[in-house]
């Protein structure tokens, strides 16, 4: 029997970059428990940019006349540098490119902002629903340079860039500003933050992060899910504004 607490049955969500690893498993979970789910990723065959407003605006349009106005708007689809990006993104901060800098912001900030516009508007007009927007440990406190050493001993430099930091901070204070904007509408919005996912990283940077957050391990993909689950349902009706971490401890010590 499904509790009605977290029942989601019926209902539309729309999750961004849903083609990627936790997308995918977001996509999986909720389509599980009975939502319509529409994916706007740039890599899907019926290509959405989020950084483009008439491409949101289409998909956006095809989705209402398809399932009706979304319930749940997931920001899910975002650019980083991995452990192992190429040589010109991790160099020194006072020479990180600026057109990285650009497209990072681009997609993570301003393409979370446009589908807030788009979706969240339908949203507001229908006086109901839930967004959350996806940030990381990274927005709420720095990079900690020292786990990426096993890059450094070749010779090589490596600094964890900044855009991605700086463009993740921004998206907690998008939520809140939505949060107050549109309380009276009846649409919630919420940030989940979560810390490093496992996806088969080189050992040596397993072993230095798993050093240094408390629960020992990285997160599992599907542990994203809970989360999303709740902030979609009527569990989290009273929370709007809010960041819920999921970090196996990272930002506790
Ligand atoms: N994986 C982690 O360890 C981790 C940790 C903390 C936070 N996060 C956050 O979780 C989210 C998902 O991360 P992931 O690791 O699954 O990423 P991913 O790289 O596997 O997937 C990102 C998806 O976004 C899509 N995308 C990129 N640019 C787009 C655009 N302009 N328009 C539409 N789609 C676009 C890509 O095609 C891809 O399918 C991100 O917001 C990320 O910052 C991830």
């Amino acid at each position: 029997m499904t509790d009605p607490l977290f029942d989601l049955s019926g209902r539309v969500a729309v999750v961004t970059g849903g083609l990627g690893q936790l997308g995918s498993v977001y996509v999986d979970g909720l389509r599980d428990r009975g939502m319509k789910v529409a994916v706007f990723d740039v890599a899907a065959e019926d290509s959405v940019d989020v950084t483009d407003r008439p491409s949101i605006e289409a998909a956006t349009e095809r989705v209402i006349a398809e399932h009706g106005v979304p319930h749940l708007l997931v920001n899910n689809a975002a650019l980083d540098s991995p452990p192992d990006a190429p040589a010109e993104e991790v160099g020194p901060f006072e020479t990180y490119p600026e057109s990285s800098f650009d497209q990072v912001m681009g997609v993570n900030v301003k393409g979370t902002l446009l589908c807030c516009q788009v979706v969240g508007a339908a949203m507001a007009r229908e006086g109901r629903g839930s967004i959350v927007n996806i940030s990381s440990v990274y927005g709420m406190l720095s990079p900690q340079q020292e786990i990426y050493e096993f890059r450094r001993h070749g010779g090589e430099a490596f600094t964890k860039p900044v855009a991605y930091s700086v463009s993740k901070s921004a998206i907690l204070n998008l939520t809140r500003y939505l949060a107050t904007y549109w309380a009276k509408e009846g649409v919630r919005v919420n940030t989940l933050t979560l810390a490093g996912v496992f996806n088969d990283q080189p050992v040596e940077f397993l072993e230095a992060y798993t050093a240094r957050v408390p629960l020992g391990r990285m997160a599992e993909a599907r542990e994203a899910l809970g989360a999303i689950v709740f902030l979609a349902s009527d569990a989290s009706s009273y929370m709007t504004g809010a960041n819920l971490v999921v970090d196996g401890g990272w930002s506790a010590w």
